[in-house]
């Protein structure tokens, strides 16, 4: 029995549309909360891949008037999720991606489309759907950062709000002449409301008028409050660092099971850590390299993008192939980067292979496959990638950076007398300390006792969600306490 509704806002949610681990997060929450008593309900846009996969979809609400057109509230399941779907072809029935068309364009109407999910947020907040009227409105990312704004400036009795950031880069800017068209009035315009250095910005509204902030790991809310990582948004969260705090995302567990993965030939676990081998020599095959068993094999599963760092990963081929290693990427992205590892793998063979594109059975095999994972990301707000890796005994490779620094416990002198390590960390994040975290990774690996220790280390690891529900739980209900006092 349930005793907390959460309503739940994202742009994404996985397995019906995903970029990135916004989605992953967005799809797993839910689950993960239940136990606890927490019903959560999810309001997405009805973009077409979306409505395509509702079942039992029933309209719960009419708009005549939903920012240049008519449109319908739908409460409908897909793939386990409860959903409040919002259908209004002229903001989201076309093809493309959620947030930019098929030429890779943002959709010129980004304002509207997601002022019209935190505006639809705000309404089931109010009441809008008897049935479920949320104790919670839990906004993700500046896609739903209008939502608290909306809740704030309605003047009734409203639910608690929660803004969660998942990346400050991608903030929601937008010409201020948008204030009246989106029914916000005049004085919601100011620094105090949702002005942000002369723009309208999504994320910034969410960050000032939520009740509560988090973000996806601990280091990543500290980093955030200084200048290099707040990317202009550090003072108001250094105003508002007493309601700020850090929640570590966990991993789909179902989605992410080496006993049970269906992209993967050889399924195994911690006591079958033998079967890896034949994952390994497929992951070899299918992205060219020569099938060496005894050659280190780094993986890489990634958005291509400067976030990542993975140029200076493309700087550093000549040092992994000279230490006779091997490296499978799969990403998608940056055509420039992308350009240059194609290269990279020309110049290697069968030392270098790459796969470019979006891809979850290749993202599976790579993390079943390769002995190590490197995420070299100049910034990550939490990182998954580095999570299913250690679950999938590829040691992590990773900066020392936000939730990579939270996740992986770097093989250090005292941890590995200690016998604790899970992976390798470096820092700074340059060229020189990558390489070296390269050759580091190397000499563990001719350590084979060494390297078998830690991949059960890295297997054993928690990575669940349930301590980051344990959190949420406790953080909604504080919320929901203090606004009942
Ligand atoms: P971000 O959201 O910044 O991209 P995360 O590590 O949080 O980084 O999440 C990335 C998610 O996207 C993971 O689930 C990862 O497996 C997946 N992913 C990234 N790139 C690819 C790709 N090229 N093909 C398949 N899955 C990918
Ligand atoms: C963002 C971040 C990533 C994080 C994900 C889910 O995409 O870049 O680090 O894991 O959100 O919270």
């Amino acid at each position: 029995m349930s005793d907390l509704k959460v309503l739940s806002v994202a742009s994404e949610i996985y397995p019906l549309v995903k970029t990135g681990g916004l989605a992953d997060v967005a799809g797993a929450l839910p689950a993960a909360l239940e136990p606890h008593g927490i019903e959560t309900r999810t309001v997405v846009p009805g973009y077409p891949q979306l409505l395509g996969a509702l079942t039992g979809a029933e309209p719960v609400y009419h708009f005549d008037h939903l920012f240049g057109g008519p449109g319908r509230l739908l409460a409908a399941e897909a793939a386990g999720l409860k959903l409040f779907v919002i259908e209004a072809g002229h903001l989201y029935d076309r093809p493309g991606g959620p947030y930019v068309g098929p030429n890779g364009v943002d959709w010129a109407d980004n304002a509207q489309r997601f002022a019209a999910l935190a505006a639809v947020a705000s309404g089931i907040g109010l009441g809008l759907v008897p049935g479920f009227v949320p104790d919670v409105v839990h906004a993700h990312d500046w896609q739903a950062g209008l939502a608290p704004a909306y809740l704030h400036y309605s003047g009734g009795r409203r639910p608690g709000t929660v803004m969660t950031v998942h990346n400050i880069a991608f903030q929601g800017k937008f010409p201020p002449e948008l204030v009246p068209e989106l029914g916000f009035p005049p004085h919601a315009f100011s620094i105090h409301g949702i002005e942000y250095y002369g723009t309208l910005g999504y994320l910034k509204s969410g960050l000032k008028l939520a009740d509560r902030i988090t973000t996806v790991s601990p280091s990543y809310a500290g980093e955030i409050l200084l200048p290099e990582g707040g990317m202009g948004l550090e003072g108001l969260l250094n105003d508002r660092s007493d309601v700020l705090s850090g929640i570590l995302n966990g991993l789909d567990d179902a989605a992410w099971n080496p006993a049970t993965d269906e992209h993967i030939p050889a399924p195994f676990d911690l006591k079958r850590l033998k079967a890896r081998a034949a994952n390994k020599a497929e992951l070899q095959q299918r992205f060219g390299l020569d099938p060496d068993p005894d050659a280190l094999l780094f993986g890489v599963v990634s958005r291509l993008t400067w976030q990542k760092g993975l140029d200076l990963l493309a700087d550093s081929l000549d040092t992994l192939a000279e230490m006779g290693a091997q490296l499978a990427l799969l990403g998608s992205g940056d055509a420039d980067l992308a350009s240059r590892f194609t290269q990279a793998a020309q110049a290697h063979p069968g030392r270098v292979g790459v796969w470019l594109g979006y891809d979850e059975n290749v993202a599976h095999l790579v993390q079943a496959g390769a002995d190590a994972l490197i995420v070299p990301s100049r910034f990550e707000p939490c990182g998954l990638t580095q999570l299913s890796a250690l679950r999938y005994g590829a040691l992590p490779v990773v900066a020392r950076v936000g939730g990579l620094a939270d996740t992986v416990i770097d093989v250090n002198e005292m941890a590995r007398t200690s016998g604790v390590g899970t992976g390798v960390q470096f820092s700074p994040v340059t060229t020189p300390a990558l390489q070296q975290a390269l050759k580091r990774t190397h000499k563990l690996w001719q350590d084979k006792a060494l390297w078998k220790k830690l991949q059960r280390n890295a297997m054993a690891t928690d990575v669940s969600w349930e301590r980051a529900a344990r959190e949420y739980d406790r953080l909604f209900r504080d919320l929901v306490a203090e606004r009942a006092a």
